[in-house]
């Protein structure tokens, strides 16, 4: 072979010990999963060494008959899984796909209505040190200080007097059901479209557990390696009617040749999402979720907005100890092998690199096959940690044990 002859250890090395802190710590980051090993089978082919710009039938390459294949069975899967009329599954993360669709739809300037930030809003949806903050007008809307929660009236009250010409629902960080209904209602009263962002819950809508945007939305954007539990990615489903401007500007409007052994990964990961085992899988990620919001409770923090119908939670940790911040704890659990990020709750007092509160999830503890005997275990060795009740050495091999119950790449370990 013309390839060198040099063993990368340094480089292995890193990933061997990278795959056993992911096999030996709890990974409770609410936007993380373990991929299958068919899915990491596929994203480590030779599909990665194809040129494919275009889409199946229109490359501007030869060679490309069995990425067409790979790519169709891509879409087409996607399709079946939300019932949509079109999809584009190259976009190579969740903010290409957001990107792509605000090049697809919007001139610069234009008005877009999203969730604030600081309420769990993603940064594609108009920071202000993110492209779609710089080049387009966005007007928040909040949740309510009341329940912490979407309130469909106010968000139509803003709508009526902003006239955005696309609203956006979808969050990073926010703990409950979003219903999609009532902002395609409001949509079609100021004459926008209506983006909903699925990058977090996809895999409950696929798995049933929460109500699927695509017969509401013109257009849904989503990760593919959150819930999804597929490889890292984005993709897009829109209505028949945008389907080439999405896809235009896709590529070549802002992408160069696509990630083919990542679309066959992702191929891979929507036909898993098809099966009963994944409804199994995504009814187990909210039960679990609500078990550790409980346990959490019971242990003295509060929940914002009382508690979660997903797969994430928000914890504000002043009234567990108001001198604790998210930074300090996340830093507390990582050092125990727990593996959290800090979050700003809404109308959070703290900077976002300090914030009051800490966002965990149970996407990935799920996939491991944790239940809610585990929910309850984790939510006690979290606060033994915080509380400081317990040796750090002590509590690090509470973890360990845990974990080596449930260790998700035990072949690759
Ligand atoms: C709501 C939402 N949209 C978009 C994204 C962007 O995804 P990516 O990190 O793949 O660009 C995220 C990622 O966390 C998200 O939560």
């Amino acid at each position: 072979m013309p390839w060198p002859q040099v063993n990368d250890d340094e480089l292995f090395d890193i990933i061997s010990r990278e795959t056993q802190r992911q096999n030996t710590g709890l990974q409770l980051i609410a936007s993380e999963n373990f991929a299958s090993p068919a899915v990491l089978e596929a994203a480590g082919s030779p599909l990665t060494n194809k040129y494919s710009e275009g889409y199946p039938g229109r490359r501007y390459y030869g060679g490309n008959l069995l990425i067409d294949e790979a790519e169709t069975l891509a879409r087409e899967r996607v399709k079946a899984l939300f019932g949509a009329d079109h999809a584009n599954v190259q976009p190579h993360s969740g903010a290409n796909a957001n990107m792509a669709v605000y090049l697809a739809l919007l001139t610069p300037g234009d008005k877009v209505m999203g969730l604030s930030l600081d309420h769990g809003g993603h940064l594609t949806h108009g920071s202000p040190v993110n492209f779609s903050g710089q080049l387009y007008e966005f007007v928040s809307y909040a949740v309510t200080d009341s329940d912490e929660r979407l309130d469909y009236a106010q968000i139509a009250d803003t709508a009526r007097r902003e006239r955005p010409k696309l609203i956006i629902a979808g969050a990073t960080a926010y703990p409950r059901i979003i219903d999609p209904a009532p902002l395609r209602a409001i949509a079609d009263e100021v004459g926008a479209y209506f983006l909903f962002d699925a990058a977090h819950i996809a895999g409950l809508i696929v798995g049933g557990v929460h109500p699927n945007p695509m017969p509401y939305a013109d257009v849904v954007t989503f990760t593919t390696h959150k819930t999804m539990r597929g490889p890292r990615g984005g993709c897009i489903l829109c209505t028949e009617p945008l389907a080439k401007d999405i896809d235009r500007a896709v590529f070549p409007g802002m992408q160069g040749g696509p990630l083919e052994h990542i679309i066959a990964a992702k191929a891979v990961s929507f036909l898993e999402a098809s099966t009963e085992d994944f409804k199994t899988y995504a009814s187990q990620i909210v039960s679990n979720s609500a078990a550790l919001a409980e346990g959490l409770a019971n242990e003295g923090f509060r929940l914002v907005s009382g508690g979660t119908d997903n797969h994430l939670m928000l914890l504000d940790l002043r009234p567990f100890n108001e001198e604790l911040t998210g930074k300090i704890a996340q830093e507390k659990l990582d050092a125990v092998g727990i593996t959290t990020n800090k979050n700003t709750i809404p109308n959070d007092p703290r900077s976002p690199f300090v914030t009051s509160g800490l966002r965990l999830g149970t996407p990935a503890v799920t996939t491991q096959g944790m239940k809610e005997q585990e929910m309850a275990q984790i939510a006690q060795l979290i606060a033994s940690t915080l509380r400081e009740d317990n040796s750090e050495d002590n509590l690090k091999a509470q973890v360990a044990d845990l974990c080596s119950r449930f260790v998700p790449y035990a072949d690759l370990a």
